[in-house]
């Protein structure tokens, strides 16, 4: 299927190759781009007639300056603004209706990051132009999901047979969401260690082995990915007793000593330092975190440039 004009909204839209077509974009962007080299962009002039526009409903330090960054890299020129504080949202005016103004203004691309919501979900389908998902409630972030598979295939080039271990809260979890069906597209072994209630449950999960210790799941898995906390979706406490997830949940020196010299440590940010992750573990040589967020705008600039035709010498 032609990529321009083209939404991602979810990660199930994407064939086995059309990621692998991402990542040896991706690929070659980060090649360039780290050499200290302008992109091999062939059609530059067209490039830098489209306007991005960003459409953030929630708060986002790496996806939204990823987006912005991958833009400015491919000569792509991008706006948005602090929706939270400073749009007619503050005055009453719906998610929906906002998402439709800032459509009505012609950008040829929006990077959506919402609550979710069916209404809304509805809306972004009849824009005119594409739309990619950049986190949508505890529902899906497709690019997350593609950046954390880059990342594994630059640790090992065949992930196929690979055992991940999510750690955490999985149920509120967009990450974890898009992660699943993307790792078992590529044969990745999928399991998670979480408190009850933090445990998924969506059907997509149902099969999904879990560990009831973390030093058990650690001792499995060749990877782990840590994941955030998320407070602000618990509705009422639901059971969360910091102080025990801490001792037993927390990503730390302690309990990656279980995890494999060979292993990989992943977390797809913000962590809470101290409660998921300890700060300690980001000097930690399995640990790659860092990466995942490098590789974020590698994966977008990719993804960009695919959807508006933007076109690459490779
Ligand atoms: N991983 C991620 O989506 O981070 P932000 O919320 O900071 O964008």
């Amino acid at each position: 299927m032609s990529w321009v004009g083209r939404s991602l909204l979810s990660i199930d839209e994407l064939s086995r190759s059309e990621v692998d077509q991402i990542f040896s974009l991706a690929k070659v962007f980060k090649f360039h781009v780290q050499q200290g080299q302008v992109p091999p962009i062939v059609n530059r002039e067209f490039a830098a007639t489209r306007v991005v526009s960003e459409v953030f409903f929630e708060t986002s330090t790496r996806t939204r300056l990823s987006f912005q960054m991958a833009c400015h890299r491919l000569g792509v020129k991008v706006h948005g603004m602090d929706l939270l504080s400073g749009s007619s949202v503050k005055k009453g005016e719906s998610i929906v209706e906002t998402i439709e103004n800032i459509a009505a203004m012609g950008a040829d691309l929006l990077v959506v990051r919402s609550g979710g919501g069916t209404d809304v979900d509805q809306c972004l389908r009849d824009l005119p132009m594409p739309v990619i998902n950049a986190g949508a409630g505890s529902i899906g972030h497709p690019t997350q999901a593609l950046l954390d598979l880059m990342t594994l295939l630059e640790w090992r080039s065949q992930v196929e047979g690979l055992k991940l271990l999510f750690v955490g809260d999985v149920r509120h979890s967009r990450v974890a969401n898009s992660n699943l069906p993307l790792l078992r597209l590529f044969g990745v072994q999928v399991a998670y260690c979480a408190p009850e209630a933090f445990a998924p449950n969506e059907p997509t999960w149902s099969s999904i082995p879990s560990f009831a210790t973390l030093d058990e799941g650690l001792k499995w898995c060749d990877v782990v990915m840590g994941l955030r906390v998320q407070e602000e979706r618990h509705q009422g406490a639901g059971g969360y007793d910091r102080e025990k997830y801490i001792e037993h949940y927390r990503l730390d020196a302690k309990s990656l000593n279980h995890l494999s010299p060979q292993g990989l440590i992943l977390h797809p940010g913000p962590f809470l330092a101290g409660v998921d992750l300890a700060r300690e573990v980001l000097e930690d040589p399995r640990c790659r975190i860092r990466e995942q967020v490098t590789n974020g705008v590698y994966v977008r600039m990719a993804l960009i440039s695919l959807l508006l035709g933007i076109e690459v010498k490779k």
